[in-house]
């Protein structure tokens, strides 16, 4: 039935879990319209022939319905769209809340390509490569303009903008290779910021992490990227990594963890606000710190905050995780607790 209905509105095919709940909807709204604009146009045909004018002196008796049914026929068509927007609804919040465990991939969007950063230091441009049946969450970026990210198979679609990071999960369900395209007009070469996802099976993904081939490029890790920029731009000055507090609180056991604002709130210290606290970092201070750090805005590259999260995320069971590929440093301190003072910017 979903195939029929894919093959004859042309398409894509469904390679994520959200695709048939998406395409469901998206068929039993069109079905529905569809009947009912015929039932309509139906109705209308019979009247003009039953109820034509016969001779010059008819006209047509004013009809009035009576209250209840005229509730009936509001509330019967309310409900119908009420009912739509329940379905679309959970799906919208089931797009939303990711999964635990998902594997991230970091994406920034430039004219007019993509670039995508695993958490083992590989990277690509313009192919993202994922496991199949296993969830991903993308935290998404542009350098410069508004692009939108999308994989019409998945039926995900998420703009992408500049100074902001956005989080997009899917799982996709079948190994294949699916255009990734840019749903937002962004210059020029717009219909050219083209990509491809590459879903590879259990085995050939962790085959592919292993020996990265040709395309992608194996650098450092990203934490370890992150903790060179954290050490270039001052960030450990104020933030120690082995849970001491300093003028700034620790980036041991921060990533996760719930932490109380000095307005009072609570909120996860997640990509996202450890990304704002880098932006702007007076909006949300951790109760019991000074509002004294300055804003990175400008002055500290996106793929370096992305690698800055990674960093503070490789902390977050505590001081140092022994699979960070860690760079070498002017001290490599055994217990990682030396890693503040020597470093001044
Ligand atoms: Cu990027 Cu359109």
């Amino acid at each position: 039935m979903l195939e029929l209905f894919r093959h004859l509105f042309a398409l894509p095919p469904g390679a994520s879990t959200f695709a048939d709940g998406i395409d469901w909807l998206h068929f039993v709204v069109i079905g529905t319209t569809l009947l009912g604009s015929l039932f309509v146009a139906a109705v209308a045909a019979v009247f003009i022939v039953r109820y034509r004018q016969r001779n010059g002196l008819e006209s047509t008796p004013r009809v009035t319905a009576s209250r209840w049914n005229e509730g009936l026929i509001i509330a019967a068509i309310l409900s119908l769209f009420v009912g739509f927007w329940v379905f679309g609804y959970r799906q919208f919040l089931q797009m939303q809340q990711r999964p635990p465990g998902a594997t991230l991939v970091y994406v920034v969007a430039k004219q007019w390509m993509w670039k995508f950063s695993y958490p083992n230091g590989q990277s690509s441009t313009d192919v993202l490569v994922i496991p199949q049946g296993q969830p991903v969450q993308l935290v998404m970026t542009s350098r410069d303009v508004i692009h939108s990210f999308f994989v019409p198979a998945f039926r995900v679609k998420r703009d992408v903008l500049p100074g902001r990071y956005v989080s997009q999960w899917f799982q996709a369900t079948r190994a294949g290779r699916y255009p990734i395209r840019c749903a937002e007009y962004c210059g020029v070469s717009h219909s050219g910021m083209l990509g491809e996802v590459r879903v590879l099976s259990a085995a050939d993904y962790a085959a592919w992490l292993d020996a990265p081939g040709r395309e992608p490029s194996r650098g450092p890790s990203l934490a370890a990227l992150g903790r060179e920029a954290a050490v270039r731009h001052g960030c450990l000055s104020c933030h120690t990594v082995d849970g001491q507090r300093h003028i700034g609180p620790s980036f041991s056991r921060l990533y996760g963890a719930t932490i109380e604002l000095s307005n009072g709130q609570h909120l996860e210290a997640d990509v996202a606000y450890l990304t704002r606290s880098m932006m702007d970092p007076a909006a949300e201070v951790v109760a019991g710190f000074p509002a004294v750090m300055p804003t990175y805005l400008g002055s500290l590259p996106q793929p370096e905050v992305a690698a800055i999260v990674e960093y503070i995320r490789s902390l977050k069971d505590g001081p140092i995780d022994p699979s960070v590929l860690l760079p070498r440093l002017e001290v490599e301190a055994a217990g990682g607790a030396a890693t503040t003072a020597e470093e001044k910017p």
